[in-house]
């Protein structure tokens, strides 16, 4: 966080209301996570975590009635999926998708090939990839495969944080990061993200049940979610409270 206050990106949502299968599950809901912030959501089953997610994802299936997701002043609503990650909104999804006969490569290359973004130049993006392949423990052998094809759960996990380092976005979304990771795997997902706080100022948003992760990933933030409602907001200390009290204190709100 050495970038000066008015410099540092801003993600605002504000009076967010998303429905899903014809009924509302978010029933409005207002943070803010700056440039070099860690926001966790915690919550119950079924409280609205992932529906949140895909919303500010722009996932087809959940509708947004109400609100807006400003990313540096832009509408993001307003925006199809791509066009939100191409304003800088980096979407990991709980099952990263297959992508046939498209390379890893070749996606990063046509995301960066923006005008005055010199990254996705030559040898440049290969060197790139395989050094975020050795930062994250991702084999180098998979960088040659189709996008996620034949990958396993922790490998595509992996391959995000990948494509993360090469994107460097200015925001993170994840749902569900701690699903289907070992505990090693996890652990290296963490400190990379946590790394890329401080590298160049990534903002993240991530949707955990696990404690331990929270820790590694240095959580500043964590709002509870409790029925499409955030019910609190506090620092770390939030769910460590919540390890021993449950959510059994927030049903009734
Ligand atoms: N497409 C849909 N059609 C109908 N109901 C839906 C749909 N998507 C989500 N829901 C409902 O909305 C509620 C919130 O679901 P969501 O997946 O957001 O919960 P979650 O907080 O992510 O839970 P978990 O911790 O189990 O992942 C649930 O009751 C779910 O059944
Ligand atoms: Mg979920």
């Amino acid at each position: 966080m050495n970038e000066p206050e008015s410099r540092r990106h801003l993600l605002k949502v504000t009076g967010l209301r998303a429905a899903a299968g014809g009924k509302e599950i978010i029933h409005g809901v207002d943070f803010e996570v700056h440039g070099g912030e860690v926001h966790v959501v915690m919550g119950p089953n079924g409280s609205g975590k992932s529906t949140l997610a895909h919303a500010l994802m722009g996932r087809p299936g959940t509708t947004v009635t109400a609100g807006s997701v400003t990313l540096d002043g832009v509408e993001l609503l307003e925006l199809a999926s791509w066009q939100r990650a191409r304003a800088g909104l980096f979407l990991a999804l709980q099952q990263p998708i297959e992508v046939p006969g498209v390379g890893l490569e070749a996606v990063m290359a046509e995301a960066l090939d923006r005008p005055g973004d010199d990254r996705a130049r030559g040898d440049d993006l290969g060197d790139r990839l395989r050094a975020e392949a050795a930062a994250i423990g991702f084999d180098e052998r998979f960088l040659h495969r189709a996008l996620n094809v034949d990958l396993s759960g922790g490998e595509r996990k992996r391959n995000e944080m990948v494509q993360l380092g090469v994107l460097r976005p200015p925001f993170c979304v994840l749902d569900e990061i701690d699903s289907g990771l070992d505990v090693d795997a996890l652990g290296a997902v963490a400190r990379r993200l946590e790394q890329a706080t401080r590298q160049w100022g990534l903002g993240v948003l991530a949707v955990t049940h696990f404690h331990r992760l929270l820790v590694e990933l240095r959580a500043d933030v964590v709002h509870v979610l409790v029925a499409g409602h955030i019910v609190a907001t506090g620092g770390p200390e939030l769910a460590e409270e919540l390890e021993h009290t449950g959510y059994g204190a927030y049903a009734a709100s």
